[in-house]
């Protein structure tokens, strides 16, 4: 009782941390101001990703689109800046870039801490929890019991439900909790809700230790098993966690997709999120991908546990994805002072037709756009040596984004470098005889914090007559790659020891540079939301 009372204090003051110009609509005390100027100013504080006003944060959780916001929990530590007794935290936005930070939704209870897990709305009211008119919130994460991880059982990971009559404003945990029990299997948990309209009926994924499971339910209460998948499929370097399941359509055709998250095992080390594209017929999910292929969303190191917007209107029709912006090999150790840990940028799945099968393609939200405040148009121009962007265009500014059409054909290797008046730098080079797109952080600042932190990244990349285009997106920690329209994307985050504010193009052999343009962006602290 006394911890809870505590807790509520605590983020009280959280709330006084609000992004946006809420700080001045909900009475912005002198606390409040203190801390958001703090927040603006500190060192690798990120300034337009999502990040928690303090503490630690990993998984994204919750995510669902509901009377105008698209809210965003996530697994939350109030009590220190490392992984600790899990919460959900919580945070609004109407457009995926502001945030208004909201209390703690759900803090943990007798059945055990909060991990991760889906919310829907209950539009129907098959629970019986809201009414058709006020639908309920239903929140649906996995416990886990330390006292019972602690006796040495195997099952101590359950599902728990939570509801919210006020728009995710308080919660009420489900009396009857867990809503599924645990067979006896340690890994079972971050289950994935949504409305199944084949089946008619509520469809669970789950990750459990090496693999999915689908459950079935009428009234999200009560849950039967329905199917398994994975065992022997693709990547299977760690645990799978934090699963989701949706349906994407291509050349008018309805397809499904599973992600699936794996620690370790990614393919430049640690945490990464791999996905299958197939069929699911309301009770079994079947891929096309051959068993041993393996296809990553990311192949940086530094985007974990994404999963979609539920509830995103059709009118809308986007599949929206948000991951954590980090990587259990170094999460817990990152130079942060204050705060651990950010989010992705917003990112729209979609699927495409190649050559070698259909992928999945991720770009960034076009609601981002709206933190452009300059644009340079850059001149198409051939490059052999070094074109110092930030010079050319006068882009003094640490926050970027970066659309480059590079012809790469007449070149051997083209780097982006920025970097600062120390020689930190990042590069993000594309090696046209590797065929292989890459982020080489190796000089890019603060290191030492872990020696599995520094490192060159890749990620296969065939181009077609040489054309590669690359889209960046540069916050004051982190580089986000969508090269060729998204088909192949590479996360990194970096700590520079002051900010990167030169951009250069270099190129062995030449590089033609058409159609490109250059956009200083703007923070969102203090924007209106
Ligand atoms: C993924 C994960 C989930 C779990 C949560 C705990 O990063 O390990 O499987 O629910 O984090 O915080």
């Amino acid at each position: 009782m006394k911890r809870t009372k505590a807790l509520h204090l605590f983020s009280a003051l959280l709330l006084a941390g609000t992004m946006g110009c809420n700080l001045s609509r909900d009475a912005a005390s002198q606390t409040g101001q203190d801390v958001v100027s703090r927040q603006v100013t500190e060192q690798h504080r990120p300034q337009f990703h999502f990040t928690p006003p303090a503490k630690w944060m990993n998984d994204p959780n919750g995510m669902v689109y509901h009377k105008g916001e698209y809210h965003l929990f996530y697994q939350h530590h109030p009590g220190g800046t490392t992984w600790g007794p899990m919460h959900w935290g919580h945070a609004v936005s109407k457009d995926m870039v502001n945030w208004k930070h909201l209390p703690i939704a759900l803090y943990p209870d007798e059945n055990g801490t909060i991990f991760s897990g889906s919310a829907v709305v209950d539009v129907n009211n098959t629970s019986g929890l809201g009414t058709k008119e006020n639908p309920a919130m239903v929140a649906i994460f996995t416990y886990h019991s330390e006292k019972l991880e602690k006796a040495g059982r195997n099952d101590f990971q359950t599902q728990g439900m939570a509801y919210s009559l006020d728009n995710g404003r308080t919660w009420k945990k489900y009396e009857q909790n867990p809503v599924l029990k645990n067979p006896g299997i340690r890994d079972f948990r971050d289950p994935k809700v949504s409305w199944n309209e084949e089946a008619g009926q509520w469809v669970m994924t789950l990750a459990v230790l090496d693999h999915i499971e689908f459950y079935g339910s009428n009234n999200l209460k009560e849950w039967t098993k329905l199917s398994e998948f994975g065992k022997t499929a693709a990547a299977h370097g760690g645990v799978w966690e934090c699963p989701d399941l949706f349906p994407l359509s291509i050349n008018g055709k309805q397809k499904w997709v599973l992600l699936v998250s794996l620690n370790p095992g990614g393919p430049n080390k640690g945490s990464a999120t791999q996905y299958f594209i197939g069929d699911f017929d309301g009770k079994n999910f079947k891929s096309d991908n051959p068993m041993k292929t393996t296809l990553w969303l990311d192949y940086g190191t530094d985007n974990y546990a994404g999963v979609t917007w539920a509830n995103v209107p059709k009118s809308d029709g986007r599949r929206l994805f948000l991951g954590w912006m980090s990587n259990w090999l170094y999460a817990n150790e990152v130079p942060t002072a204050t705060w651990r840990s950010a989010m992705t940028v917003p990112r729209e799945l979609k699927l495409q037709q190649m050559s070698e099968g259909v992928r999945l393609f991720s770009t960034p939200v076009k609601e981002l756009q709206k933190l452009r405040t300059g644009t340079a148009s850059l001149k198409a121009q051939e490059v052999n040596g070094t074109l110092n962007l930030s010079e050319r265009y006068k882009l003094n500014s640490s926050l970027l984004e970066l659309d480059l059409n590079l012809d790469v054909s007449q070149g051997q290797e083209v780097i982006i470098r920025f970097s600062n008046t120390k020689g930190e730098h990042i590069d993000i080079g594309y090696s046209v005889t590797g065929k292989e797109l890459y982020i080489d952080r190796t000089k890019s600042g603060k290191m030492g914090f872990k020696d599995t932190f520094p490192g060159k990244h890749t990620a296969p990349l065939t181009l077609e007559n040489g054309k590669l285009r690359l889209h960046l997106l540069v916050d004051v920690a982190s580089v986000e790659v969508f090269a060729n329209d998204g088909k192949t994307v590479m996360t990194d985050i970096f700590f520079p020891t002051e900010e990167f504010t030169k951009v250069e193009l270099i190129s062995t052999g030449t590089t033609r540079l058409q159609d490109s343009k250059a956009y200083s962006l703007k923070s969102i602290w203090n924007n209106p939301a």
